[in-house]
């Protein structure tokens, strides 16, 4: 795929998925910019922007996105990808709990789409959000997580409506278990909410954790012309764990 002369922003690049896109964002020849809370610091380099910021505050939001627009006039992908699981029983969750894996998970995804769409309405451009397998099946101990990517794809369908018009495609893909410092987090404890690791990689019929590479191939494909007609679209990337 390729992307020289494109202008891609991804929020949370700094880790995980969002890191493997931006790389592989970056070696399709696409300028790159990316939003984290875990960044210092602005940093300018070679066809990369790092731009520190906590999205779920509004006025964090804004700044960063008027600090960008003073890098660069245009945009072609928004990837919505900041995430963060909350692993509680309903009993244990707190207001602060669900609010925060709202506004990270939820919110973030609304700000930057509605901070974005004028750029990408001018260059006809893509926003792919990162949504999750847990956004159609329930998991015991994820109520506000799960709420969280059910609200991703159907705001992703919405918008794709709103935006069709303006042949600005919306899509989001849904990945399964993959092996990046969220998922181990799980795990530090020894056994994680769905029991082993062994356990988790079990529920998926490969066999195994998905790479955070694996994601990001259908990130740019979904935001490629290679996917011309996709639009309003959830993209299974599970290991086939939500076939059964
Ligand atoms: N890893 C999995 O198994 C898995 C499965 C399905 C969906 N997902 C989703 O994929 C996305 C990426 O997850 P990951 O596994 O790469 O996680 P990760 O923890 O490795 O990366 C998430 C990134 O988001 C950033 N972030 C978190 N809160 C933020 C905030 N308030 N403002 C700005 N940045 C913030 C973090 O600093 C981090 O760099 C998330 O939306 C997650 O829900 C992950």
């Amino acid at each position: 795929m390729n992307f020289e002369g494109k202008r891609v922003l991804i929020t949370g690049g700094g880790s995980g998925i969002g890191a493997a896109a931006a790389e592989a964002y970056r070696r399709a020849g696409a300028e790159v910019a990316v939003f984290d809370i875990s960044f210092k610091e602005e940093r300018l380099a070679d066809k990369r922007i790092e731009i520190p910021v906590d999205l779920t505050e509004s006025e964090q939001v804004q700044a960063a996105f008027s600090r960008l627009w003073e890098l660069w006039d245009t945009l072609d992908v928004l990837v919505n990808n900041a995430g963060v699981e909350y692993v509680a029983s309903l009993e244990d969750s707190t207001e602060a709990g669900w609010d925060r894996v709202m506004d990270v998970n939820v919110k973030s995804v609304f700000l930057c789409c509605q901070a974005a769409l004028p750029r990408l309405k001018a260059s006809r451009g893509n926003i792919v959000n990162t949504a999750s397998q847990l956004a159609f099946v329930g998991s015991s101990l994820f109520t506000a997580y799960t709420a969280s990517k059910a609200a991703v794809v159907n705001f992703t369908r919405s918008l794709a409506l709103e935006t069709a018009k303006d042949c600005v495609r919306v899509n989001c893909v849904c990945p399964g278990a993959i092996d990046t410092p969220l998922l181990r987090r799980q795990f530090e404890g020894g056994r994680g909410p769905q029991g082993t690791l062994g356990d988790l990689i079990g529920m998926h019929p490969m066999g195994r954790l998905g790479h955070p590479e694996e994601i990001a191939e259908c990130i740019l494909f979904l935001s490629s012309p290679a996917a011309s007609f996709v639009t309003g679209s959830a993209m299974m990337a599970d290991g086939g764990y939500t076939v059964h």
